[in-house]
């Protein structure tokens, strides 16, 4: 991974800790994570919307370099859309990254292409950096189609956007299959698909907006496979689910390089 990529190793809490346990957990985290480590790392959490307030007061009274996430926005400002967050509230709780398109949106709430391109865009309009994600099924993969969903969801998620605005943003590759089984890609499958994705946005946004844009894997990132899947040179970050909730288990993900 070139040095000017600097990782993004980013906590999806998905719908775990409620706003008391997400301050012990953040607590504990802290401690864990020393102040060379923000050097080399950013470092992201994305808890539920109803802990974000909590997160933000917190990490922003204690000064801890860790940003805030979400993991879901609307694409409109306002409105009448019963259940919906908006872009303009979570930046005005300073989220600095939002996850759009994940998997678990795409396939159990029926998000398209379409929306998660309209979000894609929103989320840049108020200031915010979206991490797409993107990722097949196993039955995609198993007939060789993995390449041409993953082009038709990248494709859908930047068309819009300036060269410029796709150099500062993050993609996420999540194999579905991957996604909380336990069963990890391997760092050579896992960079197979970084790299092509990396080849995909060189092709519609070029070079310059391909050399720069941080690629994130996801699915089963554990620190015991964290080191190995970092250590490829299209793998600029991890999205980590479930061993997020742990924070010794996330400390040693974001300290991979001592591994
Ligand atoms: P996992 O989830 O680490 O639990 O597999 C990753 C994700 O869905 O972002």
């Amino acid at each position: 991974m070139p040095a000017e990529r600097k990782p993004l190793i980013s906590g999806n809490w998905k719908m775990n800790l409620n706003h008391f346990e997400a301050t012990a957990t953040l607590d504990k985290l802290r401690y864990l994570l020393a102040k060379d480590d923000y050097e080399v790392v950013d470092v992201s959490v994305h808890p539920p919307f109803t802990d974000i307030r909590t997160v933000q007061t917190f990490l922003e009274s204690e000064k801890v370099p860790i940003a805030i996430g979400a993991q879901n926005c609307h694409w409109e400002d306002k409105g009448a859309y019963t259940g919906e967050v908006a872009p303009p509230m979570l930046a005005k709780l300073n989220v600095a990254y939002v996850i759009v398109g994940h998997s678990e949106r795409r396939e159990i709430f029926g998000e398209t292409d379409v929306e998660v391109g309209r979000k894609v865009k929103a989320v840049f309009t108020h200031g915010m950096t979206p991490i797409l994600c993107c990722g097949e099924t196993l039955e995609e993969r198993e007939g060789e189609a993995h390449h041409g969903k993953i082009t038709g969801q990248v494709h859908a998620g930047i068309e819009v956007l300036t060269a410029e605005q796709v150099a500062t943003m993050v993609i996420a590759y999540e194999p579905i299959w991957a996604i909380g089984t336990g069963r990890t890609a391997s760092a050579d499958d896992a960079q197979e698909v970084c790299g092509w994705i990396r080849a995909k946005v060189a092709d519609m946004k070029g070079a310059d907006a391909a050399a720069a844009v941080r690629i994130q894997y996801g699915g089963s990132v554990k620190a015991a496979n964290a080191a190995e899947l970092m250590g490829q040179p299209d793998i600029d970050g991890a999205l980590v689910g479930g061993a997020a909730l742990d924070p010794d288990e996330f400390a040693k993900i974001v300290q991979f390089r001592l591994a």
